[in-house]
């Protein structure tokens, strides 16, 4: 005999509910739902998703080690191969062009991907969590940055070494902390490249002692995470950008980073180019006082950098203006205290190039005023204003997106300099491109000496999202 109890009976009475509104079980349930109750599944979903997404990022969390979470095939590192490569509607086609056959002719002696043996910024320490893997796309190769179970930065080719499908497709944390696993077959790699497990070969997986993924040198540094690009041993980044600590070392300090549509080269000849702020700045805050015509000599630093600057004796007109540019390989800039209108301090650039027809403009600002609370006001008034850097220029200062950007972008993918003639007022990008061509030249000898030839420049990857 069975006791049906008041009990019983609510429970069955909710179970049947539960049956009848969980649309999941068959296709033909999923079609008969009403608009709230799909409302609620794919919103409880999204919920759920988003609060354990947001939990696991958190530093020393490792609540799903069991848990392979559902790959959406609109997950935002797929998205790139969904959208179109170049051009976006109300682009005119022109611009979106790269000119293959130009770049094929000169990619022996101009270095489109950029220069390798060096340290590039990759992206703010605050935009790499714990648990959660990062595709950057640097110098045409395609990483995956993530957090090893100490937390520190590590970058891995985004590859798997087994079938080769993005590694930043995969999880964090799934095996061991600290590890990213491939979604494919479950290989997974520790921070140092080595292959940990290999889960659909069982636990005796022979793969384990063989495979690795290649590693890239990784350090974090100002509230940013670095990555060295080259085959050799790299110097510690300390030593090989002694103006990073610099900047880096004041108390207060901005970072801003600039997705840009174009080849770094194009930011090459803007970085180096002191003539231009007069005329294209001139309705900028900034540059209120800059002259608009002077001439321009170029000097070479013992540093190793170098510096464009006005010669002729005309003053600027008012206290805010721009008298030189250094410029260093590979390619970042130095703008002194006082350049910047004095009033901030310090002024860093770093021109990335990610592939054949994307940069990114990183902008460092140390905030040097006298009083602690002078700088943190500053500071945060910049930070509150500009979100991006990007848009604090267009709004307030009208320099790089209102200026600089629409210039560098109607110059193409990848600027022509085959096209180019040259003026006086160019000497600095003279210069420039006549030392970024001989490091390109050195770094090729060596690597073709090494037996390890410069490889060919392979068309772009859309960039996410
Ligand atoms: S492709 Fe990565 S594990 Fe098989
Ligand atoms: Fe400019």
């Amino acid at each position: 005999m069975t006791v049906v109890t008041q009990d019983r009976v609510k429970k069955q009475a909710a179970h049947h509910k539960r049956a009848a509104t969980d649309h999941r079980r068959t296709p033909e349930m999923a079609q008969n739902l009403t608009a709230w109750q799909r409302y609620k599944l794919i919103w409880g979903y999204e919920v759920q998703n988003a609060v354990f997404r947001l939990v696991r990022r958190l530093p020393g969390i490792n609540i799903d080690r069991a848990r392979l979470e559902p790959l959406k095939s609109d997950h935002p590192h797929l998205t790139r191969w969904r959208k179109r490569p170049f051009g976006i509607p109300g682009k005119p086609a022109a611009l979106a062009d790269i000119p293959w056959d130009y770049i094929r002719e000169h990619e022996d002696t101009i270095p489109f991907l950029g220069l390798r043996e060096y340290w590039y910024p990759a992206m703010q320490s605050r935009d790499l969590y714990h648990n959660e893997p990062k595709p950057v796309t640097l110098l045409g190769d395609n990483l995956v940055f993530f957090r090893d179970a100490n937390g520190k930065a590590c970058a891995l080719e985004d590859r798997c070494p087994h079938r080769s499908p993005l590694l930043s497709l995969g999880q964090v944390g799934v095996v061991a902390p600290g590890t990213i696993t491939c979604r494919y077959h479950g290989m997974t790699f520790d921070g140092t490249g080595a292959c940990v497990a290999f889960i659909a070969d069982g636990p005796d997986s022979p793969a384990c002692t063989t495979m690795r993924a290649r590693t890239y040198p990784v350090e974090e540094f100002g509230g940013v995470i670095w990555v060295y690009m080259g085959d050799k041993e790299p110097e510690p980044l300390m030593k090989a950008l002694p103006y990073a600590k610099d900047v880096f070392s004041h108390d207060t300090i901005i970072v801003s980073r600039n997705p840009l549509p174009f080849n770094h080269l194009n930011l090459l000849d803007n970085s180096a180019d002191v003539a231009h702020p007069g005329i294209l700045h001139r309705s900028c805050l900034l540059f209120a006082g800059q002259k608009v015509s002077g001439q321009v000599a170029v000097e070479e630093m013992e540093n190793g950098g170098l510096m464009a600057k006005f010669v002729d004796d005309v003053p600027h007109p008012g206290a805010m203006h721009l008298d030189c540019t250094e410029w260093h390989l590979p390619n970042f800039i130095f703008h002194h205290p006082g350049d910047l209108g004095g009033d901030i301090g310090f002024g860093y650039a770093w021109v990335v190039p990610n592939d054949i027809g994307n940069s990114t403009f990183w902008i460092v600002l140390a905030v040097t005023k006298e009083k602690r609370w002078q700088r943190v006001l500053t500071a945060k008034m910049l930070d509150a204003l500009s979100g991006k850097f990007a848009s604090l220029s267009s709004s307030i200062l009208g320099c790089l997106d209102g200026g600089d950007v629409p210039m560098m972008t109607s110059q193409g993918r990848v600027a022509r300099w085959d096209l180019d003639r040259l003026a006086r007022i160019d000497r600095g990008i003279i210069a420039a491109r006549k030392k970024l061509k001989a490091a390109h030249a050195a770094e090729r000898a060596e690597r073709e000496a090494a037996g390890r030839p410069h490889p060919r420049i392979a068309p772009p990857l859309p960039p996410p999202g």
